[in-house]
């Protein structure tokens, strides 16, 4: 029986990776080099210094330690400027809907995602208050596929990873859940997230009722 679900962030309740990519451009140009829309899909799902890792590859860059620290933390004030406008307004179609039809259902909820940025965009959203356990960036030492941000929901909702549902828009979350032995739901198209027990584009006209039929 299916007691709790969890929610990745970016890309699920929101779509942030415009604003990432704008971020990453910006510091890719002062590098004197160009990222493009489809690199950035390869940042999706993945912690902030591996993908600064992932863009210096793609500008066949080499930094050092110390300045990739300094290139984060530059890449995330300016991050910061875009979702620190973000509005309730930016919540993906769907979402409320179906976070409040879980509240009817006395399904737990949480949050699990790779972003330390978690709490100031949920802060914006105003969606805090739905959610039962928030673990973000902050609070996990290993970035999915290792499944430790999904376990350690299941944990604090007090529930087993076989009573969760997890909802993940990237390969690597989706791998987080399987590793963890949690069922998920792909966010997106079937091409990129066929390791999913289940994919749909998105929360509009998907009820957790329908859900629960097509898992089982
Ligand atoms: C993930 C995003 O949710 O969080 C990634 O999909 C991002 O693109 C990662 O790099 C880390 O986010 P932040 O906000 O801590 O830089
Ligand atoms: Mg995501």
């Amino acid at each position: 029986m299916i007691k709790a679900c969890i929610f990745d962030l970016d890309g699920v309740i929101v779509d942030t990776a415009k604003y990432h990519y704008l971020a990453w451009k910006e510091l890719a140009k002062g590098l004197n080099f160009n990222f493009t829309k489809k690199d950035n899909e390869r940042l999706k799902g993945v912690s902030r210094m591996r993908s600064l890792d992932i863009l210096l590859e793609i500008g066949k860059k080499d930094l050092d330690e110390e300045t990739k620290l300094k290139f984060a933390e530059n890449k995330n004030k300016k991050y910061l400027e875009y979702i620190l406008k973000m509005t309730p307004d930016e919540i993906l179609p769907g979402v409320i809907d179906f976070l409040e039809e879980l509240q009817s259902k006395n399904i737990k909820i949480a949050l699990g995602s790779a972003s330390k940025n978690a709490m100031t965009i949920l802060n914006q959203l105003k969606l805090k208050d739905y959610f039962e356990v928030i673990i973000d960036g902050t609070k996990v030492s290993k970035a999915k596929p290792d499944p430790e941000v999904f376990l350690k929901a299941t944990q604090e909702l007090n529930v087993k990873p076989e009573e969760c549902i997890v909802f993940e828009d990237a390969e690597a979350g989706i791998e987080a859940a399987i590793n963890g032995g949690v069922k998920c739901v792909g966010i997106g198209s079937p091409e990129n997230l066929g390791k999913a027990n289940y994919v749909t584009e998105g929360f509009e006209n998907v009820s957790f009722k329908k859900i629960i039929e097509l898992l089982n």
